[in-house]
């Protein structure tokens, strides 16, 4: 955050389930918001709340989501009201709401609901006796175009910002965006290390797989966008990684021209919970990263990389 210039006041610390040291290395750092949603964990700010804001992290589950968050974490709306009154009553600071309405939601529909009922919840709160909130968080879950998800993200927003609209006018909006931003960031270059034929089709093992940067196709549930560099008249083939296990297999389904050891496959929006999750299970290396905007620096330590 320091390298981007952001304030560390401007920050704020997402994770609702946190140790004693996280909150005094956050507020040694300059962050004061930080997200709770149970209130073993609202205890936790009793010594600091004198220097704390605290956002109440609500459910809303979400059927479109690849990802849904709300099983984990998120306090159901009906209990906000309790919850808001005992932070009071304790001296605690509640200065906003936030909720994730789930990873790589599909349809606005879940942000558009959310947003109703927490629009509902700030205007009960505004007309009862405690003091008002001004903060919404809206998460992230904003969705990209995976293979086989044709996604546009404005029509997608358009119901969400008219969603917006109804706030009381003293609520400021913040939202996480983070597959969004990440995601078309990155690209993957992986080359062929092996092939052979199995079953009727051309198997092609490459240098990463599941255990590697791949591994957000079991985590995280992506099925990347891949390609080949090479042309030519394809046929239904299989590509698997480089460990001994089985499960190391990113495709057995696609349609790639003839193959030899050494050419590339290119698999684009790699840039979210990716190189994050991978391992270097079978003592394979994870999968390097180069930075091409800043091709000074990148090119001397990529010859590095053995
Ligand atoms: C608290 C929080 N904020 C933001 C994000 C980013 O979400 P997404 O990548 O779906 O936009 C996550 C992802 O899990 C999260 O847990």
């Amino acid at each position: 955050m320091e390298q981007c210039s952001i304030p560390p006041q401007r920050t704020i610390h997402t994770h609702p389930i946190k140790r004693d040291i996280d909150i005094r290395t956050s507020l040694r750092y300059g962050c004061t918001t930080f997200v709770v949603d149970n209130m073993s964990e609202l205890k936790k700010f009793l010594p600091y709340r004198e220097r704390v804001g605290l956002l109440l992290r609500l459910a809303f589950s979400n059927r479109y989501a690849v990802v849904d968050l709300s099983k984990k974490f998120g306090l159901d709306v009906a209990e906000a009201p309790a919850f808001i009154t005992k932070a009071e009553s304790l001296g605690i600071r509640i200065k906003g709401l936030s909720f994730h309405v789930g990873s790589q939601s599909t349809q606005p529909e879940a942000h558009v609901l959310a947003i109703k009922r927490c629009t509902a919840l700030l205007e009960s709160i505004r007309d009862g006796a405690g003091a008002p909130l001004s903060l919404l968080d809206i998460g992230g879950g904003f969705p990209i175009a995976y293979a086989g998800f044709g996604i546009d993200i404005k029509p997608f927003c358009a119901p969400i910002r008219s969603a917006l609209k109804t706030l009381p006018d003293y609520v400021q909006v913040i939202a996480e965006p983070g597959r969004f931003i990440a995601a078309p960031a990155m690209t993957c270059l992986t080359s062929v290390i092996g092939k052979t034929q199995r079953q009727h089709r051309p198997w092609y093992y490459l240098d990463d797989g599941v255990y590697g940067s791949f591994s957000g196709q079991i985590f995280d549930h992506a099925r990347y966008p891949i390609y080949a560099l090479k042309q030519g008249a394809r046929t239904e083939s299989v590509l698997a990684g480089p460990t001994c296990d089985s499960i190391d297999i990113i495709t057995s389904s696609i349609q790639l021209p003839q193959l030899e050891i050494g050419d590339l496959i290119i698999a684009t929006m790699m840039g979210a919970y990716t190189s994050a999750t991978a391992t270097a299970f079978n003592f394979i290396p994870k999968t390097p990263i180069a930075v091409l905007n800043d091709i000074k620096k990148t090119i001397p330590s990529m010859r590095r990389i053995p």
